[in-house]
């Protein structure tokens, strides 16, 4: 029997971006495009390529755009037919074919391990563990879920994915205490602290937006305190797990990684998949390779 590792995948995007005022007084951050398409639908197709059948986006008030977003866009589609636009018709498609959306509403912002708790009316205990990907978040190239995945069925409990990162920059990340085990990309967990001054980091482990959570989260959402930023942080409800006994692990990924939270790495990751795609790539190579010897 083939045991699928997870069905649930949830995205907080209940933010207000407010790194992108003004765009986001009518626009929710998520849609945001990389090159031609939302960052939320890059994030759902990474969910959906790891087997995941439903996507919890966790939204808030006056953020239906996100979900619209996934919506039948059939009048659209049959416009595009009618003008034999067919390429066009599949892109517009996609996001409805990849992946049964539903939402559930976060009313206060009280930070993200209050946000995953939200999802937990829509998640089945029976389920066992759920993924959570934050959608400022693109790793690259994508496969950690199932990675992590696969850690889960050998070791149990909760994994995540860490990032290596300069130690002058781990303050703004939640960090992994880790030891080794016998696989290099694979590392055992013993303590996480959220957004630490850099010289009390307990590794240069930092916590990257992907995570496989046992819905033994739940409960350990609902014991912790306000922590780092006054927000319900679900690093700490993953150390409490962890002071209890609770087995968590991280995956080393090796590759890339785009943040799309704010401005300046947003037009990183934009000009990243531009210089990729089949009808953009090579135009805007030659003009950037102009414009930096100006
Ligand atoms: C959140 C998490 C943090 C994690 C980071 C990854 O922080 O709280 O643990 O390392 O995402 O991007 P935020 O970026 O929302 O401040």
């Amino acid at each position: 029997m083939s045991e699928r590792a997870f069905r649930s995948a949830v995205v907080p995007a209940a933010g207000l971006g407010t790194r992108f005022l003004p765009t986001t007084k009518t626009v929710p951050k998520e849609l945001l495009p990389v090159v031609d398409t939302p960052g939320i639908e890059l994030v759902a197709a990474e969910a959906a390529e790891a087997g995941a059948e439903q996507l919890l986006i966790v939204t808030s008030p006056g953020k239906d755009a996100v979900a619209a977003h996934f919506a039948d866009s059939a009048e659209l589609e049959k416009t595009l037919a009618e003008r034999g636009k067919d390429a066009l018709v599949a892109k517009v498609r996609r996001a409805h074919d990849l992946i049964a959306v539903r939402t559930v509403t976060q009313d206060q912002p009280l930070g993200l391990g209050h946000a995953i708790g939200c999802a937990r009316e829509a998640i089945d205990p029976a389920e066992g563990a759920f993924a959570v990907l934050l959608p400022d978040d693109l790793v690259l190239p994508s496969g950690v879920l199932s990675t992590m995945a696969r850690a889960r069925a050998e070791k149990g409990g909760s994994v995540l994915c860490a990032f290596d990162i300069p130690r002058e920059e781990i303050g703004a990340y939640g960090v992994f205490d880790v030891s080794d085990t016998d696989d290099p990309d694979v590392k055992q967990v013993h303590g996480m602290v959220e957004k630490p001054a850099p010289d009390e980091a307990p590794s240069t482990f930092a916590a990257a937006g992907r995570y496989l959570l046992d819905v033994a989260i739940f409960d350990a959402i609902d014991r912790i305190t306000p922590g780092a930023g006054g927000e319900l942080q679900v690093t700490d409800a993953i150390a409490l797990l962890i002071s209890e006994g609770h087995p968590v692990h991280v995956v080393v990924h090796r590759g890339g990684r785009h943040d799309l939270g704010n401005p300046g790495s947003y037009v990183r990751a934009f000009v990243d998949f531009a210089l990729e795609h089949p009808d953009y790539g090579a135009e805007l190579r030659a003009w950037l390779t102009a414009r930096l010897a100006d």
